[in-house]
């Protein structure tokens, strides 16, 4: 079996999906997780936009164990310094620089002749090797490139001393056959290719950044960009469980190995979710509440007596063997870690305490807590040490003879702000009253409510996409009451777009 290195940049590409913006301590999380999933290398930030993405990359370098850490960087000398300082305390750490060669790139975007994009390409590589043997390069928009160029670069950069050669797909464009032949193309071409690993990283404009990326793996590459959920740029990216699990169950055809444990698939998954607020679509592959769902009743007879007439994989192999065991309001401190660490769920101290807390709301409320409901109890505390706003009261009144009416109490750090307004519906009225508590102007793009368990008594979580000032931040809540979850939702988009801000990313 051939060995594959899983590249994971769901905190890096992933990160760049409108409205998925992170706390450090949050990445932090994510990043322990993916150590615990086993990949490769996780690209951690791009340590020049901002404060918090340096910081979160000299924290993550420092902190995790296993996989190398990487920091993006464009071939300038600011960028590619930041990015050796970010990760500078680390044991095994990569500075990953690119530059765009394909012709639209260059002269719209950079403004500079091939001659000067290949100048800058050498001159970047040989000084991210001064700072670490592990260098990466990748020509942006590889898949637009004229290939005779492409290779040249390609070229000057392994001379330079790039020991991986990343060839990205980045505006989705490719299609699987033609995405293949051109590795092979990239192989034949460059005559020091052997000197280099080709990883590829593929983006989901057409929905076919999987299938790409599996077929430059049956032409040469060895090393695959992805991120979890599928989430980055736009479409984003070749999701990581699509592909890992593509080739695991098709190991007859495809026989390479990578050190993913597939039973984190699912526990890294929800948290990514969690954490950044984005629902799993239901009919997800591997991951949604439907992959495993058999609704047809000849389906269900199938599954009954043999399971592998409808099912290719089990779900216990991506991690979602959902236990017995149910928690409610007698659930001792004890019994409620325990069940986090058999998911995956890694807390500190204070972050355990508040999510007690909340446990301990929600039980009272609703007798059984099953293992999705903790998943959502833990999304909103992960969040909660770096937020700004804390929704400490609302009240509701509303009917089909009254006019809806909230009032809402709201804390941000020792102050404590009361509003009240009415709406169209309770929803609404929640809504203005939180709006007019911190004077803030927001267009609520997107409300949706589901219920996270089955039966009557099941946590609803609601999910808004709030605009503000041109940013969309996504905001999610959960309670039995949808009223609470709505308002849990709005204030987190608010935290979210605070986050934002103070942030100052320039990506
Ligand atoms: O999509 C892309 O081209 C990228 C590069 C920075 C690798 O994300
Ligand atoms: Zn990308």
């Amino acid at each position: 079996m051939d060995t594959l290195a899983v590249f994971d940049t769901t905190l890096r590409d992933g990160e760049q999906s409108p409205g998925a913006s992170m706390s450090i301590e949050q990445k932090c999380e994510i990043a322990a997780q993916l150590a615990r999933l086993g990949v490769d290398v996780i690209e951690a930030g791009f340590p020049i936009s901002s404060p918090r993405q340096f910081e979160a990359c000299r924290l993550i370098a420092e902190r995790v164990e296993g996989p190398v850490v990487a920091a993006l960087a464009r071939a300038l000398d600011e960028d590619i310094e930041a990015a050796a300082e970010a990760v500078r305390g680390g044991k095994r750490t990569r500075i990953h620089t690119f530059i765009a060669t394909s012709p639209i790139h260059m002269e719209h975007k950079l403004g500079k002749k091939p001659e000067e994009v290949l100048e800058m390409t050498v001159r970047a590589v040989k000084l991210a090797r001064s700072f670490t043997d592990d260098v990466e390069f990748s020509p942006e928009d590889a898949t637009r490139s004229e290939i005779d160029f492409l290779c040249r670069v390609v070229e000057a950069a392994i001379d330079a001393g790039a020991g991986v050669i990343n060839i990205p797909d980045t505006v989705g464009y490719a299609v699987p056959h033609e995405f293949g032949d051109f590795i092979r193309t990239i192989r034949e071409k460059v005559p020091n290719i052997d000197k280099a690993i080709i990883s590829v990283h593929c983006h989901n404009d057409l929905g076919l950044a999987v299938a790409n990326t599996v077929s430059a793996v049956e032409n040469g590459a060895r090393h695959a960009e992805l991120t979890v959920n599928g989430i980055g740029e736009r479409a984003g990216n070749a999701a990581l469980e699509e592909f890992v699990m593509a080739l695991k169950v098709r190991s007859d055809i495809m026989s390479y190995r990578t050190g993913i444990d597939t039973h984190q698939i699912y526990n890294t998954s929800r948290l990514v979710s969690n954490i950044i607020g984005f629902p799993i679509p239901r009919n997800k592959p591997v991951v949604g509440d439907n992959a495993f769902a058999h609704e047809a009743g000849i389906h269900q007879h199938g599954v009954i007596k043999r399971r592998e007439t409808y099912e290719i994989m089990t779900p216990e192999s991506v991690g979602r063997d959902f236990s017995n065991i149910v928690l409610g309001r007698h659930s001792g401190m004890h019994g409620f870690k325990k069940r986090l660490d058999e998911l995956g769920l890694a807390l500190t101290d204070d972050e355990l305490a508040s999510a007690y807390a909340r446990f301990l709301e929600i039980a009272d409320r609703k007798k059984e807590v099953f293992d999705d409901d903790l998943y959502a109890i833990i999304g909103e505390e992960l969040g909660r040490q770096a937020a700004r706003y804390s929704l400490e009261y609302f009240n509701i009144i509303s009917g089909n003879v009254s006019v809806p009416t909230a009032t809402v109490r709201i804390r941000t750090g020792d102050e404590v702000i009361e509003e009240a307004a009415t709406g169209d519906g309770p929803v609404d009225a929640v809504f203005i009253a939180i709006d007019r508590a911190l004077g803030v102007k927001t267009t609520l793009n997107e409300y949706t409510v589901q219920a996270v368990t089955p039966g009557k008594q099941a946590l609803g979580e609601v999910t808004v996409v709030l605009e503000i000032d041109g940013e969309h931040c996504v905001g999610r809540g959960s309670s039995t009451d949808i009223l609470e979850a709505s308002a849990r939702a709005y204030v987190n988009a608010l935290n979210r777009y605070e986050l934002i801000k103070r942030n100052g990313d320039r990506r």
